[in-house]
């Protein structure tokens, strides 16, 4: 008894009674998808990741339909994250170059006359694992170096992943916010270009890019919906760690629909919850959340909110939430293993945890609040991101074939007769 609850949440009601343009505009200015979507495209190895309809899973639970964006296999590397990491570089060389009203071309941008004018340049990057892993990929393809900062609770993995795609990797004896820190202050005595995912003062022309560059994401989600029939998705769950996803996940449907938009929720693990934290204290700044990150959800083991991703969603995102590890495991379980008819996803931690959490809110007492507050039924088309594939094999193992992290008696669904 006494294990935390599966989904322990707060509404932001101040969202939907906020007009908040111009903080959208800032972030995502108008053309910035497309722009983003463009130079995606031209990437050798593009595809749009597959949209996955989960229409027995959606009866099971009586919402009109869960869709799946499944980045488990972007561009080879497992993850969604490329997709900033990529396009902050190729703005951050567009600058470089002086480049402000015309796109670059990737045939011109991998040419020798611009790598030329470029000469050496090494970027660095703080990472979990996933985002290292992009930059260090899109480095590397477009002929330049890489040294990745990882925390010292980094699995063997995801460490050889990253060396695998190019980057050198420098181990940090501390959190992920010391490595981001690390990263930073050797960039600067290196002169390297920290590409960072997080903002700080000073600091935000990169993260926005990598954050313009989730649109795309969304702009491939929007375009398998309609061939779907639908407009738009009724909620979406998204999971955070600084929260720069969830901010481009919101601004983008903030930009498409205003108020029409979907209602959406932010997932956190509950050993990492600087967003909940942050929206908890209700004074509109972000705040750093106490604690030591050991949660299996690795990619989002952050302790302090991007003020520029938090800055977005203190006044767009509708629900703040958090969720133990158990919540994530069974999400993977069920991915794994889904019923008869809905498509197999290879779904890592923190992947996973939106799927667990909607499970855990549609079928269990403790849901019923949340489920009244979203209006979650019939007809509701809920999307979810599956942010990332098997990123760490042992893991993955550990929790899918062993049923590592199992969820407490009291929160199962099907409960032993003994008990
Ligand atoms: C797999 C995965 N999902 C989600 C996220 C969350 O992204 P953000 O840190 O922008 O909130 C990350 C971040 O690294 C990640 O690796």
């Amino acid at each position: 008894m006494n294990e935390p609850v599966p989904v322990t949440w707060m509404e932001n009601r101040r969202a939907r009674n906020l007009e908040a343009q111009e903080v959208v505009k800032d972030l995502l200015p108008p053309g910035i998808a497309r722009l983003a979507r463009s130079f995606h495209r031209q990437i050798p190895g593009y595809n749009m990741s597959p949209l996955k309809g989960m229409p027995r899973l959606s009866a099971m639970l009586g919402v009109g339909g869960i869709w799946i964006k499944d980045e488990s296999a972007r561009l080879s590397l497992n993850s969604f994250k490329v997709l900033g990491g990529s396009f902050a570089i190729y703005q951050v060389i567009k600058d470089k170059l002086g480049i402000r009203d015309r796109e670059l071309p990737f045939a011109e941008l991998t040419s020798p006359g611009v790598k030329e004018r470029l000469g050496r340049l090494v970027f660095a990057a703080a990472t979990d694992g996933n985002h290292g892993r992009g930059v260090a990929w899109a480095a590397t393809n477009l002929g330049f170096e890489s040294v990745i900062y990882v925390h010292k609770h980094t699995s063997q993995p995801r460490i050889k992943s990253i060396e695998k795609n190019g980057g050198r990797v420098v181990v940090v004896d501390g959190t992920y916010d010391d490595a981001v820190r690390q990263a930073s202050v050797d960039a600067e005595m290196n002169g390297w270009q920290v590409i960072s995912d997080t903002s700080w003062e000073g600091y935000s022309d990169i993260p926005k890019w990598v954050m313009q560059g989730y649109a795309s994401l969304f702009s491939e989600a929007q375009e398998q919906l309609s061939a779907q029939g639908l407009a738009k998705p009724t909620h979406v769950f998204v999971q955070a760690g600084v929260g720069a996803l969830a901010a481009a996940t919101i601004g983008f449907y903030y930009q498409l629909f205003g108020a029409e938009r979907p209602r959406t929720v932010v997932v956190e693990p509950s050993k990492a919850a600087c967003l909940y934290e942050s929206a908890l204290r209700g004074d509109g700044q972000p705040h750093h959340f106490d604690g030591e990150l050991n949660t299996i959800m690795a990619g989002l083991a952050c302790g302090d909110p991007s003020p520029l991703a938090w800055k977005l969603l203190w006044d767009c995102a509708d629900f703040f939430a958090v969720c133990p590890d158990y919540v994530a495991a069974k999400g993977m379980r069920v991915y794994a293993v889904p019923l008869a008819g809905d498509p197999f996803i290879v779904s890592g931690e923190s992947g996973a945890v939106t799927l667990g959490a909607l499970l855990f809110t549609m079928q269990s007492e403790e849901g019923s609040a949340l489920r009244e507050r979203l209006q979650l039924g019939p007809d509701s088309q809920i999307l979810l991101i599956n942010t990332e594939g098997n990123t760490d094999p042992d893991d993955f193992r550990r929790v899918v074939w062993e049923g590592g992290d199992p969820v407490p008696a009291e929160f199962r669904t099907y409960k032993d007769p003994e008990s």
